[in-house]
């Protein structure tokens, strides 16, 4: 007997009924995952391009507050698709405007929405999305403070057991982090004592031109601007924040911190360094720094762990590795043995050891999908978003903040535009 006619068999004499696999899990397992992108910029085009090429989903409608951005989109979503054997997307899947990512979300001829638009407003559209039942790839953060991240949490509870959820931490899935983190983990370093990191990056340029709107110039120069993005803590060097949290296995439970701008003089109120003691549970303290300003090249991010038995390196470019009682290096042909100055990419798709983090992400979170077993990432995103928010709290009352005074505090930012003046 075939095996597909046993199982038909004995399901039949067991009085089970088999069920399909597109109704168990609301998806056709073998179509392809229809995506809709919304925020056609520099990550969204990366992620999205890398989703095409790499999985089964294919980019079939785009949503942006903007019409060259949408244009730019379409022209390259067009390229792709053809290069790949795939449809253009239809015109009539290509929304603008501020009601752009509503019709996106009604749309029935997509399974999944990309949230890659401005910090402020991933928790508000990852409302929309999860409403519609759609599967979500939603970039860090979630939720610029904590108000929106109590929202994201409400959220969390509503996604149904047939929709996947990823946050956009795909660091988590470079192979050298993995690997080392396991060890880490494991208690390859003993008690980890003291953590080290940082990320320091090059000033992010301006968008658009001063004869533009205020209100259009600060949309389109979100990453100046604190309520858009969070600030450089909350937006960017959240990946390091992240891998610290993940590895550790827990949020710091206090933190203390300085920081300012000392160097930016352009539009905005991000500061452009930061310097905060994050203390873990057990003592353990993160040591962290950043910077981002300067046009000379330089970039640098990554974290050091020292522990009782040794002491670990996990570096977006360099070596990754353990010194001490339990040796261990990542082995691949061209992994580096040296420290490396790696080079900074505004969209997020870095070399060195980051090289296979898109890909495996966006592998991992499809199959997440067409296999049922579904992922819901928002508390995980909520609880990294927030320890980044402790440390700029710190930062901006110039004191010791700890966890439970920063979920009472109240802190929130508003967006102070009406979206509508782009309709
Ligand atoms: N995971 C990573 O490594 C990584 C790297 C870079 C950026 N990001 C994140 O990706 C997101 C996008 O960053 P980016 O560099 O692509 O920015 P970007 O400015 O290049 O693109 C943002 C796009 O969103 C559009 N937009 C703005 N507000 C909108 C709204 N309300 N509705 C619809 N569209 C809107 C803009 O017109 C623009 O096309 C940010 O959240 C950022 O933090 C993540």
């Amino acid at each position: 007997m075939d095996r597909r006619k046993f199982v038909q068999t004995t399901a039949a004499a067991s009085g089970l009924l088999l069920v399909k696999p597109s109704t168990a899990f609301g998806y056709q397992a073998n179509s392809a995952v229809r995506l809709g992108l919304l925020g056609c910029g520099n990550r969204g085009t990366s992620v999205a391009t890398s989703f095409a090429e790499n999985t089964s989903a294919h980019v079939v409608a785009l949503a942006d507050m903007f019409a060259d951005q949408l244009a730019e989109g379409k022209k390259h979503f067009d390229e792709v698709n053809s290069k790949l054997g795939k449809a253009a997307i239809d015109e009539k899947l290509t929304f603008r405007g501020p009601h752009a990512y509503e019709q996106l979300v009604a749309s029935k001829d997509v399974d999944l929405i990309q949230i890659s638009t401005p910090p402020f407003f991933h928790v508000h559209h990852l409302e929309a999305a999860v409403a519609a039942g759609k599967h979500v790839y939603c970039e860090k953060p979630v939720g610029i403070d904590v108000a929106q991240t109590k929202q994201a949490l409400e959220i969390a509870k509503r996604v149904k057991p047939t929709q996947s959820v990823d946050v956009g931490f795909q660091c988590r899935n470079a192979p050298p982090i993995a690997a080392i983190a396991d060890k880490i983990r494991a208690g390859g370093l003993g008690k980890t004592a003291l953590v080290m990191g940082f990320y320091n990056a090059p000033a992010s340029l301006e968008k658009g031109n001063s004869s533009m709107s205020k209100d259009e110039y600060r949309l389109r120069n979100w990453l100046w601007d604190r309520a858009l993005s969070g600030d450089i803590l909350v937006e960017q060097n959240i990946h390091i924040i992240d891998l610290c949290n993940w590895i550790l296995g827990s949020h710091p439970l206090k933190a203390i911190a300085s920081g300012g701008r000392n160097v930016l003089t352009h539009f905005g109120d991000c500061w452009d360094n930061y310097q905060v003691d994050f203390t873990y549970p057990g003592d353990t303290h993160l040591s962290f720094a950043s910077s981002q300003f300067g046009a000379y090249g330089v970039f640098q991010a990554g974290l050091s762990f020292f522990g009782s038995e040794g002491m670990a390196t996990v570096p977006y470019a360099g070596p990754v590795q353990i010194v001490g009682e339990k040796p261990w290096a990542w082995q691949e042909e061209g992994a580096a043995t040296a420290p490396v100055n790696g080079k900074f990419a505004a969209n997020g798709a870095f070399e060195d050891n980051l090289k296979y983090a898109d890909r495996d992400k966006e592998r991992t979170f499809v199959e997440s999908i067409t296999s049922g077993k579904s992922h819901n990432e928002i508390a995980s995103g909520v609880e990294t978003a927030r320890s980044c928010m402790l440390g700029r709290m710190a930062g901006l009352l110039r004191r010791e903040v700890t966890w439970e005074e920063m979920l009472t505090h109240g802190e929130s930012y508003s967006l102070g535009m009406k979206l509508e003046q782009f309709a």
